[in-house]
């Protein structure tokens, strides 16, 4: 397994360029289910949740072809062969179950693994399911998959309220009724940026969905969607992540290109509250911090409020801040497993409950650390670029599913890192 490893103490100054949003492009991937016909996705980054749908949309039967250079991925959902998603995809990416309303919707029936938890927590699909069988699709557990079909061949329009704002509930539900018969109301939807996304290329097919970015949405459902061209929105929590890179190493100031402030500012404002400069320059959002660090009290929440995959990283900035900071987690179970690790680099963190009470330190000391998901082990990075001496932190196989060549961009920023190619796991 590689490994990233890290010299700490050099400021990050300059230019990075923003990729796409994962969590935009994996919904709209599987959203070309839904059309005959070739559809070309632009602006994808080169990430391991990227190939893993494409295998899965191969496995459906799809053409599908990346292209690295470019940042396009084109993807013919013309003639499925199959109208399953195996265990053994779906236990790589838990995004996978978003097949599941295309299935449906363009082809009656699904058989998809149910996804299982993951590290950060037991992440059920309650919400998908129950939303599809209020479209009146029929659906039953077996051996560990969702078997789903719509008796009559076609799902119906339906009123829907979800009992909590999901992400993949509120995409899964979008997918599946835009094809359905009569209108779907959907009422305490997820209103994050890659929602509207999903919406604004939906309709781009063709499908008539209003509301997408508030939490009732309307949705009247159409007998065909159309294949599409579409660029993808930049990656907002990329874009945090270098945010509280730069916040967190002194004497840093970067420059970000291609990031859309508006999709954080519950973020932005924590930053600033911390005494980081955050500030438009022409086409960038320029970052950097002259003073100390400020303690700041945190809770995440649904979009619009503090999102909860930025709660790592913006975790390591309070453990450098002048005073107590309290990081309080409402979304996940079990996403504070950066923190062992940031203990062993010398951090003052205790959890209490849902709350990391975190007391800042100076600096940190270098460490080998492990990373267990994708969130921590970008925190883990910011960690080791302000620790004293060398971090490396392995099994980055975490970090790739999330962050296009971030180790180059952190040295293109001036870092000293490098990937540490088979290192121990
Ligand atoms: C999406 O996951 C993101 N993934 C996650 O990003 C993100 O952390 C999460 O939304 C919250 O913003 C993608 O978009 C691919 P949810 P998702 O359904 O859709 C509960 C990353 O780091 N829930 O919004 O799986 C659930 O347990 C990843 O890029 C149910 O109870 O998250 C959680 O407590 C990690 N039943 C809360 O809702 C359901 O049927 C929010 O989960 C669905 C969800």
């Amino acid at each position: 397994m590689d490994a990233i490893r890290v010299r700490g103490g050099r400021a990050l100054k300059g230019d990075v360029k923003i990729s796409g949003a994962k969590n935009a492009a994996l919904p709209i991937l599987c959203a070309t289910l839904l059309a005959d016909g070739p559809s070309l996705l632009r602006n994808v980054p080169a990430l391991r949740d990227i190939d893993t749908t494409a295998a899965l949309l191969r496995f459906l039967g799809c053409d599908v072809v990346i292209n690295k250079e470019t940042s396009e991925v084109r993807v013919a959902g013309t003639r499925l062969t199959r109208i399953e998603a195996p265990y053994e995809l779906v236990k790589q990416m838990r995004a996978s179950v978003l097949v599941l309303g295309p299935l449906l919707a363009r082809h009656g029936k699904a058989k998809v693994s149910l996804p299982g938890g993951c590290a950060i927590g037991a992440r059920p699909v309650d919400q998908h399911l129950k939303g599809l069988e209020a479209m009146g699709a029929k659906i039953r557990l077996e051996r560990g998959y969702v078997i789903a079909e719509a008796p009559t061949g076609r799902l119906k329009g339906a009123d829907f309220m979800f009992d909590m704002p999901t992400v993949g509930g509120t995409e899964n539900i979008m997918m599946a009724a835009a094809l359905a018969k009569g209108r779907t109301t959907l009422w305490n939807c997820a209103r994050e940026p890659e929602i509207e996304e999903l919406a604004k290329i939906l309709n781009k097919m063709g499908a008539r969905i209003d509301g997408a970015g508030t939490d009732v949405m309307h949705i009247d459902g159409v007998e065909q969607l159309a294949p599409f061209d579409h660029a993808i929105i930049a990656d907002r929590i990329e874009a945090g992540t270098y945010m509280c890179a730069a916040a967190a190493v002194d004497g840093s100031d970067v420059r970000l290109s291609g990031v859309v402030l508006e999709d954080l500012e519950a973020l932005v404002l924590k930053l600033r509250q911390a005494g980081v400069t955050v500030e438009r320059e022409g086409e960038f959002v320029r970052v950097r911090r002259d003073g100390p660090i400020k303690p700041v009290n945190v809770t995440t929440a649904p979009h619009p409020g503090f999102p909860t995959d930025m709660q790592a990283q913006f975790l390591v900035v309070m453990t450098r801040a002048k005073g107590e900071s309290v990081m309080t987690e409402t979304i996940f179970e079990n996403r504070f497993m950066h923190v062992p690790e940031l203990l062993r680099m010398g951090a003052h963190i205790e959890i209490r409950g849902r709350s990391a009470i975190v007391q800042g330190v100076d600096t940190l000391e270098g460490a080998s650390v492990m990373a267990t998901d994708l969130r921590a082990s970008a925190s883990l990075v910011i960690a080791g670029l302000y620790s004293q001496g060398e971090t490396e932190v392995r099994r980055v196989y975490h970090l790739d599913r999330g962050y296009e060549h971030m180790e180059q961009k952190l040295s293109a920023l001036g870092a000293d890192c490098e990937r540490v190619k088979g290192a121990e796991g």
